[in-house]
């Protein structure tokens, strides 16, 4: 069976265009063997964060919120698609993050940031570095930025013009680099244990 790599992204909006990118990239990484989930926040809707998940006693907590522990849990890589307010990263991902911390650990991660103007959303691309590093996850240095991203990606996800070439160019050593630290963390929890 291909990697399992959880696709996340976190707008509320109800006009959101990153959900183009998410498109993307859930179909590519399956054109490519892997076995994709998408976690879409805004559907999974996680309360404002009162508990972490691990504060809550076994079998207790929410059942959007349980269930969801078992996907990370079980996962091989993650996928996060970044937009950018103002100069910052999107409240609904983060709040969906920070419900977990060891669940995330061990696994590598990589990020695909956008946004509506040239920046492609870079700034936060950046922060989630920092973020996801903190929560235990090894943030691979490959990123895709994609920007304007009405310009780059159709309704249905799909690559227009020249800056679709560019994505659709730039996909395949994004999705090889995050396919060999898969391979390795995967390889690596089998050999040894993780220490804690
Ligand atoms: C509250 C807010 C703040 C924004 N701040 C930035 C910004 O700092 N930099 C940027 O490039 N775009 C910014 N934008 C434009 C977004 O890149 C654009 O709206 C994008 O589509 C947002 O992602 P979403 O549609 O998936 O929610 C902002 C948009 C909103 C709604």
């Amino acid at each position: 069976m291909g990697d399992r790599i959880l696709v996340f992204y976190g707008s509320y909006r109800r006009d959101r265009m990153g959900i183009r990118l998410a498109d993307f990239l859930v179909k590519n990484l399956r054109t490519r063997g892997a076995d994709v989930e998408f976690i879409d926040a805004k559907a999974v809707d996680l309360p404002m964060l009162d508990r972490m998940y691990k504060e809550y006693a076994p079998g207790t907590a929410p059942a959007a919120m349980e269930q969801l522990a078992g996907k990370i849990k079980a996962a091989d890589a993650f996928v996060f698609v970044t937009g950018e307010y103002n100069w910052g990263i999107q409240p609904g991902l983060k709040n969906l993050t920070d419900h977990y911390l060891e669940e995330w650990y061990w696994r590598p991660a990589a990020i695909a940031s956008y946004s509506a103007g040239r920046f492609s959303g870079v700034r936060s691309g950046t922060a989630w570095h920092h973020t996801l590093s903190e929560m235990g996850m090894v943030v691979i240095s490959s990123t895709l930025a994609v920007g304007p991203i009405a310009k780059t990606l159709d309704a249905d996800g799909e690559p227009t013009g020249e800056a679709g070439a560019a994505l659709a160019k730039a996909f395949p050593r994004f999705a090889d680099d995050l396919a060999w630290w898969t391979e390795a963390a995967r390889e690596q929890r089998r050999r040894r244990a993780p220490p804690y």
